[in-house]
């Protein structure tokens, strides 16, 4: 069972005026959709907009269990603790976190409620799944609520160094929430080393190398799990004959430039969009790039639009776009052609077929599936991917031209050298890239993490069975 903040579909108003139900945003539900409808386990969650409790149901083989939240809770807990204060704490301070004692207050119900529902919903022995930074408390509270589980927990977003995380005044309870679960998963070492040099100094108990021995006798394990993208499905939607048709219109639709560079982001201060768009219109501006010939094309998928930092950061991404463009774009021929809006996965295909350069640039970022993405889609072993050394894939895909995003003039320089690559070097280069995305996809992620909880816990032999929900 996945408990997770969101449930993979979100309740929206379609255009004829009804509710429905589309696809959430965001890494952690593209890694783990497939993974759950593969396995026809349950997902607990929530649809996304402040309401009334709704009953489960069952979607194309998942049984769904949805969680509400109030319009307050959506306010204190998830833009306020969440996304105000624990997503940019995590994410390097790259925005200041704010620390509200009525936000942590929430939070501390909201985990609750998940973690009762959780409970209400999981078969004898079963094996439960929580997942994110929204939901750090869940684990030591469905273990007391149900000891019988057999608990994990992975952090999908980078786990800060000590020297940032002991800013909060929660962290003691942070924590402790994450000790309750038996497998504790990171995107990287580092995070895990963090965390368990964290518990050591801060809660107490012994540690050795990535384990916890807890007074209690029990042990938490702490380990990388680096997630993964669904590599075969996406090369297969790149290989089909409607995404090259669809790659040919948009190549079209933009002139027929000779270079298509492309950014795909949630747009998030932490993807770094604003340094690598400045990067690309100085290269314009000096004469690298001709916008007779080049392009680059940014989307941007809108994101926590009533949190204060991303509005923020929507204005001056729009105020950077229109001041390029109009200096230095011409009649017909923008120099970035930019989209706030999110795109089914085979239009993302396409554009990951149509593009030469691919430009991922986060100051901080877990993992970033789009870079992995693009790898997949190149089956012609040809594109080049700019990555961000800042990124949790960067440490897997180091055959990437890698750059610092602070560093704008370092940042110009590798744009140019990927474009002005040979077809050899970008061949070799994407070729060692998409063996390590083939053989480390998001299934094996997934098995590896629960073959490790299993092994943690060889006294729950029972088979898990299906969640009963009530
Ligand atoms: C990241 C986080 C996820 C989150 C997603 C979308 O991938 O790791 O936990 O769901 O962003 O953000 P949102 O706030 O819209 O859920």
């Amino acid at each position: 069972m996945i408990v997770a903040n969101r449930l993979p579909v979100d309740r929206v108003k379609l255009p004829d005026g009804t509710l429905g139900w589309r696809k959430s945003p965001g890494g952690l539900v593209t890694a783990l959709e497939p993974v759950m409808r593969s396995n026809q386990g349950a997902w607990v969650g929530w649809p996304g907009t402040a309401g009334e409790e709704a009953d489960p149901f069952v979607d194309d083989g998942l049984s769904l269990v949805p969680i509400a939240m109030s319009e307050q809770e959506v306010r204190e807990f998830y833009e306020g603790f969440s996304n105000g204060t624990l997503w940019p704490l995590y994410h390097d301070v790259v925005a200041k976190p704010e620390f509200h004692r009525e936000w942590w207050d929430s939070y501390v119900t909201v985990n609750r409620r998940f973690a009762n529902r959780a409970a209400e919903v999981a078969s004898e022995g079963a094996t439960v799944w929580i997942q994110d930074y929204q939901l750090q408390l869940v684990p030591q509270m469905l273990r007391d609520l149900r000891p019988d589980l057999r608990i994990g927990f992975f952090l999908h977003i980078p786990f800060p160094p000590g020297e940032l995380f002991q800013q909060l005044p929660w962290r003691r309870q942070i924590l402790e929430g994450l000790l309750g679960a038996d497998l504790v998963g990171f995107q990287l070492n580092g995070a895990a080393q963090n965390f368990v040099r964290l518990v050591r100094q801060r809660v107490g108990h012994k540690t050795h190398r990535d384990t916890v021995y807890l007074p209690d006798g029990r042990t938490v394990q702490a380990t990388a799990f680096p997630i993964s993208i669904d590599t075969n499905g996406f090369e297969e939607l790149a290989r089909s004959q409607s995404v090259a048709e669809r790659a040919t219109q948009i190549r079209a639709a933009l002139g027929n430039p000779k270079r298509v560079l492309l950014g795909i982001d949630r747009l998030d201060y932490t993807k770094g969009i604003y340094p690598r768009l400045r990067a690309y219109s100085e290269l314009v501006k000096d004469g690298h790039f001709d916008v007779n010939d080049s392009v680059f094309v940014q989307v941007a998928t809108p994101s926590r639009e009533r949190v204060e930092q991303y509005r923020v950061l929507r204005d001056d991404i729009d105020r950077l776009v229109g001041r390029i463009n109009g200096d230095l774009g011409r009649i017909g021929k923008p120099v970035i052609s930019y989209m706030h809006s999110s795109f089914p996965r085979h239009e993302m295909a396409a554009l990951y077929r149509a593009a030469d350069i691919m430009v991922v640039t986060p100051f901080r970022d877990g993992m970033n599936l789009v870079a992995k993405e693009y790898v997949a889609c190149r089956f012609d072993n040809d594109g080049a991917l700019v990555l961000s050394e800042f990124a949790g894939a960067a440490n897997e895909m180091r055959q990437a031209w890698l750059i610092n995003p602070y560093d704008i003039n370092g940042m110009k320089a590798t744009i140019l050298e990927a474009a002005q690559s040979d077809d050899k070097e970008r061949s070799r280069r994407m070729k060692a890239m998409r063996k390590t995305v083939i053989d480390n996809d998001v299934a094996k992620w997934a098995n590896k993490f629960l073959e490790s909880l299993t092994q943690l816990r060889p006294n729950h032999t029972k088979p898990v069975r299906p969640a009963r929900l009530s």
